[in-house]
């Protein structure tokens, strides 16, 4: 499997001793594993292996939360470097210290790089993906006349800033609207094409969608952008740390992320990638100190004070998944989400969202429990069943939403199925 680790390197990282030590909190240490128990052969060893995965997180064996689309819980190496890096800024907030811990971030933007396969010089570390989003809305120079062509299903930062934006600056919002079920890749290809006038000056799309979980054609929707002279952002929240995406090979303008979703990293912090080629197309949003140290982090990432402990520890996050194995981690949280898939098309009256074609999906499954009341039935779900989904409302597509990913396991998601069934039969 590729990007897997063996045997033996696994065992190298799990080997907590000492990171079980660093915590004063006796529920951690006490439930660290002493040695990671998996049959032979790394990642292709099966639930033995995701099994020693799950310890690397703290939350109980018996909660199964589904909700990685929203937040992810942080793996045990991204908390001991939070804590670690934390304590050292309160023990010594010298400028000193300080500047350590700067070099510390530079660090991390190599990480995002080499993580996304671009360069460094391409890298600004945000609070999250709205952040960044709204630096594109914000920092393209727009004026009355042009276009930019957006997706009904983006996320608020991605469509209501667009909106927002436009009555300020003057330039006019094209939407494309979105089709349930996904009618395929060359529909929103054909749609976005059709979508473009002399005018247009950007695109923006959702690479997967956070409602319903649609995949979109993100490389061709960015070929078509560049052959067009028109600028892409492309909103990653939901493949950034799912998918083991290439951005050298989609080669978007803009790519934007948090690492408190799908990276399991440490909660606000976000990458926004700006291609070297549009550097000179985007204005930065703030001025202040405390600027990154190469490319365009020297003008767009003067943030002023910032928490460099988050961002250390947003290195260890990438890292873990690097350790474990990003293709490793796509295959598992993709294969639990078809599971799952397949195990409520099997329900009665539960109409799926989500298209059942992995070609079109990712790991965001959402759907309308029959009758059932969605707000109860999730309810029900945490209380008695120890499941967290997210709720989706009762209006467009809605229901419940579960994201599973590779800290979750297919009992999981076999005890999911089931308890919807019996509520189904027993009502909520
Ligand atoms: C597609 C998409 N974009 C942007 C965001 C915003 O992410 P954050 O709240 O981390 O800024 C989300 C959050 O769910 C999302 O799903």
């Amino acid at each position: 499997m590729a990007g897997s680790v063996s045997r033996r390197d696994f065992a190298r990282l799990f080997a907590l001793g000492g990171s079980a030590a660093l915590f004063a909190d006796p529920v951690w240490a006490r439930t660290a594993p002493q040695a990671p128990a998996f049959a032979p052969g790394g990642a292709s060893a099966g639930e033995a292996f995701w099994k020693t995965v799950r310890e690397q997180f703290v939350m109980p064996a018996d909660l199964g939360v589904l909700n990685a689309a929203n937040l992810c819980p942080s793996s045990r190496p991204v908390l001991e470097a939070l804590k670690r890096e934390t304590d050292s800024v309160d023990r010594d907030p010298s400028g000193q210290n300080r500047a350590r811990l700067s070099g510390e971030k530079e660090n991390t933007r190599k990480a995002l790089a080499e993580f996304l396969r671009v360069t460094p010089e391409e890298i600004v570390i945000t609070r999250n993906t709205s952040e960044a989003n709204n630096m594109v809305s914000s920092g393209v120079e727009l004026k009355a006349g042009d276009e930019v062509i957006v997706f009904a299903d983006n996320h608020p930062s991605n469509l209501t800033a667009w909106n927002e934006k436009a009555k300020r600056y003057g330039f006019t919002v094209v939407t494309v609207p979105q089709k349930n079920p996904h009618p395929g890749m060359e529909y929103y290809l054909d749609a976005y094409t059709k979508a473009i006038t002399p005018r247009t000056r950007l695109l923006s799309f959702t690479h997967l969608t956070s409602t319903v979980g649609d995949l979109f054609p993100a490389k061709e929707l960015c070929a078509l952008a560049r052959a067009r002279g028109i600028l892409s952002l492309v909103d990653g929240a939901q493949t950034f740390g799912l998918l083991d995406v290439d951005i050298a090979d989609i080669s978007p303008d803009f790519y934007t992320g948090s690492a408190h979703k799908w990276p399991c990293g440490a909660r606000e912090c976000g990458v926004l990638y700006i291609n070297a080629r549009a550097h000179k197309q985007i204005w930065p949003s703030i001025y202040s100190a405390y600027p990154g140290a190469v490319g365009i982090s020297r003008t767009f990432e003067s943030f002023g004070q910032r928490d460099e402990a988050t961002m250390i520890a947003f290195r260890e996050a990438l890292q873990f998944q690097t350790k474990v194995g990003r293709a490793a981690i796509e295959q598992r949280s993709r294969s639990l989400a078809q599971q799952l898939i397949a195990g409520l098309a099997k329900l009665p009256d539960v109409k799926v969202w989500t298209s059942p074609n992995p070609s079109l999906n990712g790991a965001v499954v959402s759907f309308l429990p029959g009758s059932l009341n969605p707000p109860r039935l999730g309810q029900a779900l945490y209380e008695k069943e120890k499941l967290g989904l997210a709720g989706r409302g009762l209006g467009d597509r809605g229901g419940l939403r579960a994201s599973p990913h590779f800290y979750n396991t297919p009992v999981e998601v076999d005890r999911l199925v089931g308890a919807i069934g019996r509520y189904l039969k027993t009502g909520v």
